[in-house]
């Protein structure tokens, strides 16, 4: 028998009363339902503050508050209660006018949260408010906390009196220039007060008649045949509409990623939508149960049976590719993929090493990062009112999405219309169709709109990640210090499907060993098919699993030569004309303004560690050079259309998804600037985004691209509208004279890569080539401490002097720098998804909290525009995450000694590394790792049996 209780709560200010399961119902299940949605749920187990609300003055997670601890008659305040758009709290003020808000889930239990330290204190230092956010379990995934503090900093010194209100507000540009300002987000209000509704408040609201679905994820075992799913108990629990397996699938259940690499020896790794022969990971999903609600989905997914017959699983690259190991892809052998780097008389390569003055080896692995965006992963899928499929999801390629899902489900691509939902984020695994794919499966067999909301923990499980690096890796130099030659290899486990691993191949062989003169080269890049989770794209994609190997063997090589890491690095970067690894020109370096700009930098920190460490704390100061580039190649291109609407506002319409780094600032600050002339405010553009059916296709927001695509087809819309508007005397027509003149009102644009000249994918055969018009440069001043009694590890602090072009919205740009920053940070020193029983919540998997990211995060420029990109700018996301958790790994070594070759680093590994020190004189680097076949072999076999290249 349910037992329903009647109860009294003070919420905002006035008294309500509710009906409660008082054993079932948590606080923020019951104040969701009557609307109070400012309360986000991102973890639901209490670990990421995301549901703060205060209980009786005390800050609490609602999430894990049971109704029957919640006494009647309490008093509740929420986001709601604190401020509203026209009576806007200073935190909320301040949480926009800072650039606090990126992607926005976790602001306002951010607001609730700093709302309660400033009751019980007024002026807290910064330490006191990045402790208590971690004490409250309050995470932000987007920001590094920067902003965040900066802005209840601000807002607790205007609530003193102490700083004037006008400092919470943007003040616009006098010369009516937005462009490289710090002009507010569009999308900001509607995140701080609570009122944005992302894909769970969607669900809840969702009208009579929806099924909601639920995943059964066996998580027993990575590789396993299925011998029998039982669905006859599940189905008939109360309120089960029908149960999905393979069999159900309309197409031919595979999604589509195929790999056109002309050395790729899968030509389409498979990936089930619903497993139907085997389990080939540990977060596999076999069936989906749909019901009248959640929470009988959920009961009935727990009743289904599934019998599996456990198979050898390979659990890392190197065990993928030991001799004897069965094939995980149909057909295909584990090791699947290969790119080789050959440049200068590689063959000579250990001649050379023999007779150079230092060399060096090392060997390196890099981890499984989980992006671990604070909201999982919800959907919905229904038909629309023209009968196309429609789905709303957090899909940040919502074109390229409709054909992965086309095949899969039978359905015309063209009859697949995907609308991105308002995103808490995903840095890279919304790339992937996956979930969208299981939800509209449902509605293809039922013809009923489907709601399927995974928890924080099956999202964890299911999603792709990082893919783990391993290499082998030679380099030498000459006496003064001058590369000789380097040799590497370098492997990657990209789980049993490799979504995107050409791409992935293509951007390890261009970062590994850049930006530097390098004369004789010798690299292979390679792929393995393994049992763990799948690769998926995320931030800095292919550079942070390069930079690993190369910047840490040049700074090995570095401390055997006995020259500074950072002249070192100076002495060897690139300069203009000089040809990179790939053998062609490197795209417009700047890297000795940027060593120019750093060098006081880097010398004053090494004074600081110098001055300030202890016998027990060392202190100590690490580099990394690092980058990115700009689109995703020569067949990138972007599409927009600017409309001008009858009150002479401008409507900008794309597919240049907001994921939270900033694609509506951006499409607004260009809007802005492009179309200077008409005077146009903030306000007179509207940002009409992420529909397919109704955007023109700009393509995905990967790769750092969509600044330059999107800002470039912005540009050519923009100018086809001024000269439309242009009159004879200068002045413009207005939207009704446009009608009335029988003018267009509707103008596109559209930017295509093919204007590069030059551009030319990698050589299969030697990896020569230019696949990319354009890159950003960076490099990284690491702070650490080292505790030489614990082992623990402290970033203190980071510099990134960096060239992105001419940053457009400021807050944005800076935002994305402490924000990619921060999850080096966590690269570096705790995160992991590789112990799917430890790693499967949040904190489990080392999400930095706001102690764990410093304080110090200083972002400098150099002005340097680029050529052929909007106003100068390029991208930037994707370089703030290329390089600075190698930058970590170094400042270890001069603290302490101990050179690090895993990550992330544990204190057992400090430890272990001190007590080799004592004993040998230096840190014992692992055996080299077992890549498949021999290097020197494999390079002979690519030499003799060479593929043609694409076209
Ligand atoms: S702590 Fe409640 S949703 Fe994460
Ligand atoms: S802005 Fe904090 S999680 Fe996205």
């Amino acid at each position: 028998m349910l037992q329903f209780e009647k109860i009294w709560l003070r919420i905002n200010g006035a008294d309500r009363m509710l009906l409660v399961n008082p054993e079932k119902d948590t606080l923020s299940d019951v104040l969701r339902r009557i609307g109070l949605t400012g309360i986000k749920v991102g973890c639901g187990t209490g670990v990421c503050g995301a549901c703060s609300v205060i209980l009786n003055g005390q800050l609490v997670r609602s999430c894990t508050r049971k109704m029957k601890s919640v006494k009647e008659y309490s008093e509740i305040l929420t986001i709601e209660g604190i401020g509203a758009p026209g009576r806007l709290h200073p935190l909320q003020e301040a949480f926009i006018a800072c650039g606090s808000v990126q992607c926005g889930f976790c602001s306002p239990g951010f607001i609730v949260s700093a709302y309660a330290l400033l009751m019980k204190k007024p002026d807290p230092t910064r330490e006191e408010v990045r402790e208590w956010f971690r004490a409250h379990r309050n995470i932000c995934r987007c920001t590094g906390y920067k902003q965040i503090v900066d802005a209840v900093m601000l807002a607790a010194a205007v609530m003193r009196g102490e700083a004037s209100e006008g400092e919470l507000r943007y003040a616009p540009p006098e010369d009516g220039r937005y462009y490289g300002t710090a002009i507010p987000r569009p999308d900001a209000l509607a995140k701080v007060t609570g009122l944005c509704n992302y894909g769970g408040d969607i669900s809840q609201s969702m009208p009579d008649d929806t099924l909601y679905a639920a995943i059964v994820q066996p998580k027993k075992t990575h590789h396993a045949n299925i011998i029998a799913i039982d669905t006859q108990k599940a189905e008939k629990m109360p309120g089960v509409y029908r149960i999905l397996t393979a069999k159900d699938i309309p197409g031919s259940n595979k999604l589509v990623s195929s790999s056109s690499h002309p050395r790729a020896k899968c030509s389409s790794p498979v990936q089930k939508v619903l497993a139907d022969k085997k389990i080939s990971r540990y977060g596999d999903v076999v069936a989906l149960v749909l019901a009248d609600t959640n929470a009988h989905a959920r009961a009935a997914a727990a009743a289904v049976q599934v019998e599996l017959d456990p198979l050898p699983e390979y659990l890392s690259y190197p065990e993928a590719v030991a001799p004897g190991a069965l094939s995980i892809q149909e057909n295909a052998p584990n090791q699947w993929g290969l790119q080789p780097v050959l440049k200068g008389d590689y063959r000579q390569i250990p001649e050379i090493m023999k007779s150079s003055d230092f060399s060096v080896q090392g060997s390196f692995h890099s981890s499984r990062e989980p992006h671990m965006s604070v909201e999982g992963d919800v959907m919905q899928s229904y038909y629309d009112p023209n009968g196309m499929l429609t789905i709303q999801c957090k899909s940040q390629l919502l074109n390229g999405n409709r054909f992965m899902i086309a095949g899969a489900l039978g359905l015309d691509p063209n009859k697949i219309r995907i609308i991105q939902n308002p995103t808490g984020a995903a840095f890279g695994w919304a790339m992937s169709a996956a979930s969208w794919a299981l939800c509209a499966a449902a509605t293809v067999v039922t013809g009923m709109p489907v709601s399927l909301s995974f928890t924080w923990e099956e999202f964890q499980h299911f999603s792709g990640k990082r893919a783990p690096s391993y290499s082998n890796a030679a380099l030498s130099c000459d006496r003064k210090g001058h590369i000789t030659a380097f040799q590497y290899d370098l492997g990657v486990d990209i789980g049993p499907f490799g979504g995107f691993g050409e791409g992935l191949l293509e951007r390890m062989a261009i970062f590994c060993g850049w930006p530097y003169r390098i004369p004789v080269v010798a690299g292979l890049n390679r792929l393995a098919f393994t049992n763990h989770n799948f690769e998926i794209t995320y931030r800095g994609f292919g550079g942070p699993q390069a930079f690993t190997c190369s910047e840490s063997i040049i700074d090995m090589l570095a401390a055997k030569a006995g020259i500074d890491p950072f002249e070192f690095r100076c002495l060897n970067a690139a300069l203009p004309g000089d040809l990179n690894l790939n053998s062609r020109p490197y795209r417009e370096p700047s890297l000795q303004e940027l060593f120019e700009k750093a060098r006081p930098l880097y010398y004053a920190a090494k004074e600081r560690s110098r001055t300030s460490g202890t016998e027990r704390i060392r202190r100590g100061v690490g580099v990394s050079l690092g980058g990115y580039n700009c689109s995703t190649g020569r067949t990138d291109n972007a599409e927009v259309r600017l409309d001008v609407l009858p009150d002479d506002s401008i409507a900008v319409s794309n597919t240049w998804e907001e994921m939270g780094q900033g694609a509506n600032i951006g499409n607004l600050t260009i809007t802005l600037e492009a179309l200077k002339e008409l005077g146009l405010t903030p306000d007179k553009v509207h940002i009409r985004t992420n529909d397919t059916l109704t955007c023109p296709n700009s393509g995905p927001a990967a790769g750092s691209r969509s600044h330059m695509m999107n800002g470039n087809a912005i540009l050519d819309a923009a100018e086809k509208l001024l000269n439309t508007l242009r009159k004879p005397d200068g002045s413009f027509r207005t939207y009704s004279e446009l009608v009335a003149e029988s003018l267009p009102t509707s103008f596109s644009g559209r930017y295509d890569n093919k204007v590069h000249e030059g551009l030319e994918p990698l050589d299969p055969n030697t990896g020569e080539g230019s696949p990319l018009p354009t890159y950003m440069y960076c490099l990284y001043i690491s702070e650490v401490e080292v505790d030489t009694e614990t082992g623990d590890v402290r970033c203190t602090g980071m510099d990134c002097v960096c060239d992105i072009g001419s940053p457009g919205a400021l807050d944005s740009v800076l935002g994305q720098g402490y924000g990619g920053i921060s999850h080096s940070v966590g690269f570096a020193l705790s995160e992991n998804y590789e112990d799917v029983k430890k790693h499967g919540n949040m904190l489990g998997a080392g999400v930095p909290t706001a102690c764990d990211v410093p304080d110090r995060i200083d972002i400098h420029f150099i002005d340097h525009p680029r050529m052929f990109t909007p106003f100068g700018s390029c991208g930037c996301s994707e370089m703030f995450q290329s390089s600075g958790h190698v930058a970590i790994l170094n400042a270890i070594y001069d603290a302490c000694g101990v050179r690090i070759f895993e990550i992330p680093v544990t204190s057992e590994a400090i430890l272990d590394g001190l007590r080799q020190l004592k004993e040998t004189g230096a840190t014992v680097p692992p055996e080299p790792y077992y890549m498949g076949s021999d290097f020197w072999s494999t390079i002979e076999d690519v030499v003799a049996h060479p593929v043609k290249g694409k076209k």
